[in-house]
Order: C-alpha cells, then structure tokens, then sequence
C-alpha cells in the first residue's frame, strides 16, 4: 500500500477532492495551498523541494492562467505561466524521489488536445509538460512507476466558475447536462492507486464527460 502522497495545489477545487479520496485510504497527504507553495515562484518550489525529498504519489497540479487574447499576452505573463505550469513541476521530478511503485498524476486540461485561442497560456505550456512527462514514464516504470495525465473537461470548481458567465446555460451545453464534481475526478485517482493499477502509463485520460471532440 502506498503511503504517503503530496498534492500541489490541493487546498481546494480538484486537487483538495485528490487529497480527499486519498486520505480516505489511509494514504497521509501533504495537499499545498498558494502560501505553502507557489509554482509561479521557482524560489517558493526550491524550498518546498528541500522539505520534501520523497514521496510514493505525488500530484502535479496548479492554479490555471487566466483566458488572455495572444496579442495580449505580456512577455512577464508568458515567464510566469512558463514557471507555473512547466518549469515548477520538472524541478519537482528531478529533486522528488518517487518511491518504487509509485504513482505521478499530472493535471492538465482537455484543451491540450483541442487547443482554446483564449487559454493559449494554459494551453502550450501543458502540452509542453505532458511531453516531459510521456518521455519520463518509460524510465520511470523500471521501478513500477506510473504517470498518468488527467485532462479534465468541466470540473465544478471555483475555476470554472471564473471561466463561464452562465453556468446553467453552459451546463445544458455539455453532453452529460452537467460539469463534474471534484470529487468525482477524486475518485479515479482513488482507484487507481487503491487497486494498484499499473498497465495504464505515460497516457493521458480525458475526464470531459464526452465533451471534446477528438477521437484519440
Ligand atoms: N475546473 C475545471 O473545469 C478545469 C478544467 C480543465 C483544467 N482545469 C485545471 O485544473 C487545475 C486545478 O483547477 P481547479 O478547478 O481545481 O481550480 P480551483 O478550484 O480554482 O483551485 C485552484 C488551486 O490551485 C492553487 N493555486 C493557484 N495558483 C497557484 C500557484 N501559483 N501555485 C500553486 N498553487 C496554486 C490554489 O491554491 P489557493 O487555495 O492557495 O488559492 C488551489 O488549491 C487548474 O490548472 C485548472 O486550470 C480545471
């Protein structure tokens, strides 16, 4: 059984119903608000780094850059973002030991795939990190390691809530009628590392209720 877990960003939305579903198996977890550690900041990530060296799960996650027009985009904005969402989480993998057997979960987006000209920021620089990630999960399963990327669709988090003025009206839009609750996307995780599934490495897993387009 894998026993101890850290959770960027899991005060809250997605990565707090991760740290939920894990701590109810019994799995300790280290689940990290903004104050604790900020991707954004590569001195806040080195020091989180040097208090925590190992760990059997580890979560990647983060807030997500606002909706921006390209032409808008500051030059500061793409350094932040760069460090946020790409930087922060490869130091992470190089100075934090997943145990053998382990697990690395990374949050993406479904837009990775279908890409939205208004989250470009989260857009490039996920894609960018899943290719690490992909590249890292064969050497890391010599030690039955495991990555596995989640791209959520709509998930009902706080961040959702910013992104979408009408959310009944952009509910009734989805296949499913509704967005997910975190919990659910919690859940998977859960029985992921509860029934020790192994096989599923180096994918990336649309959790969008059938809402993207795209086969694979
Ligand atoms: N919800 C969706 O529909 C959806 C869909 C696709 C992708 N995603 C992505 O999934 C990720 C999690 O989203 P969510 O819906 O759970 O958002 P959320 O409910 O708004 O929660 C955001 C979390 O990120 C933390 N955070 C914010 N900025 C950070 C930073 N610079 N460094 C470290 N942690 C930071 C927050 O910490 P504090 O509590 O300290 O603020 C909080 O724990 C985001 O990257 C989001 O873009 C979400």
């Amino acid at each position: 059984m894998k026993k101890e877990s850290i959770i960027v960003a899991g005060s809250r939305g997605i990565g707090a119903a991760i740290a939920t579903s894990l701590s109810s198996i019994g799995i300790k977890t280290t689940a990290t608000s903004k104050k604790d550690l900020d991707t954004s900041d590569l001195n806040s990530v080195k020091s989180f780094i040097n208090k925590n060296t190992e760990v059997d799960i580890l979560v990647l996650n983060t807030g997500g850059p606002p909706a921006i027009d390209f032409y808008d985009i500051k030059e500061q904005d793409f350094i932040k973002y760069h460090n946020q969402l790409f930087l922060s989480f490869c130091l992470m993998l190089q100075n934090i030991k997943i145990r053998d057997d382990g697990y690395v979960f990374l949050i993406s987006s479904f837009n990775i795939k279908e890409p939205d000209p208004k989250l470009l920021l989260s857009n490039s620089y996920r894609i960018a990190f899943t290719s690490v990630l992909k590249s890292l999960s064969k050497s890391l399963a010599k030690r039955n390691v495991t990555c596995i990327n989640l791209a959520p669709g709509p998930i009902k988090t706080e961040r959702l809530f910013d992104l979408v003025d009408n959310m009944e009206e952009f509910e009734k839009q989805l296949p499913l009628g509704r967005a997910a609750e975190p919990s659910e996307l919690g859940n998977f995780v859960r029985a992921i590392v509860e029934n020790n599934i192994k096989y599923l490495n180096g994918v990336t897993i649309n959790f969008d209720g059938g809402h993207s387009n795209y086969i694979l």
